[in-house]
């Protein structure tokens, strides 16, 4: 599988990753407050489903990245469609590189793309662009079962993917504290992730 072939099996779905709009204002609301003025990032939007439920939830401003022009042009139309459209920023740039000011955001989100870069990473990329209260959240992909088989399997359907897949134990390790999927960066201890 290429990343040609995986955009080709998406195309014109609104969401290209597990979740629902219902599934995004729940981890939102478990949150807790985010201020009325917060500045969101939206990595890996693809079409943007949770970038559009973030604007409109917390009718915050909202960075989308990702480097699939087509899911930006679709983004960019939604968010007219839905009157969001001067909150909704898409930006066609690399999450390894985003080239965005340390530091700025409130809350980074990512649903269904942390993996391209593998969660250490993407949380050692991200986690200077937050701000002192800020708040990362993402969903990943897990093994719900030891299987070398499994693994092979995968393997062979996408050969370039080198990334590692944890178990969700391993995943909730690296996350914490709180061992949830909305994880908050204690105050002073930027190196977390990276210890994970
Ligand atoms: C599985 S889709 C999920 C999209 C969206 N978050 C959703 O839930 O519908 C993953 C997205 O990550 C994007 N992506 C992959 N690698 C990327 C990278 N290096 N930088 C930015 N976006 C990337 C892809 O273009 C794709 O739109």
């Amino acid at each position: 599988m290429t990343n040609a072939k995986v955009y080709y099996l998406h195309e014109g779905l609104p969401r290209q990753a597990p979740g629902s709009d219902d599934s995004t204002w729940g981890a939102l609301r478990r949150l807790g407050p985010i201020p009325a003025d917060a500045v969101v990032l939206d990595v890996g939007c693809g079409p943007g489903r949770s970038a559009l439920a973030l604007a409109l939830c917390l009718k915050a401003r909202v960075t989308a990245i990702d480097i699939h022009q087509p899911c930006l042009d679709e983004l960019s139309a939604a968010s007219m469609l839905l009157g969001v459209s001067k909150l909704v920023t898409p930006r066609k740039r690399s999450m390894a590189n985003m080239k965005l000011k340390p530091g700025t955001f409130d809350l980074i989100w990512a649903e269904g793309s942390a993996y391209f870069l593998g969660i250490r990473r993407s949380l050692e990329t991200w986690l200077p662009l937050l701000n002192d209260d800020g708040h990362i959240a993402f969903t990943e992909l897990c093994w719900c079962v030891r299987s070398s088989g499994l693994a092979h399997f995968a393997h062979l359907i996408w050969p370039t993917w080198t990334v590692d897949i944890l178990s969700p134990g391993r995943l909730a390790f690296l996350c914490r504290p709180g061992g949830s999927r909305a994880w908050r960066r204690p105050k002073g201890d930027a190196g977390l992730a990276a210890r994970g």
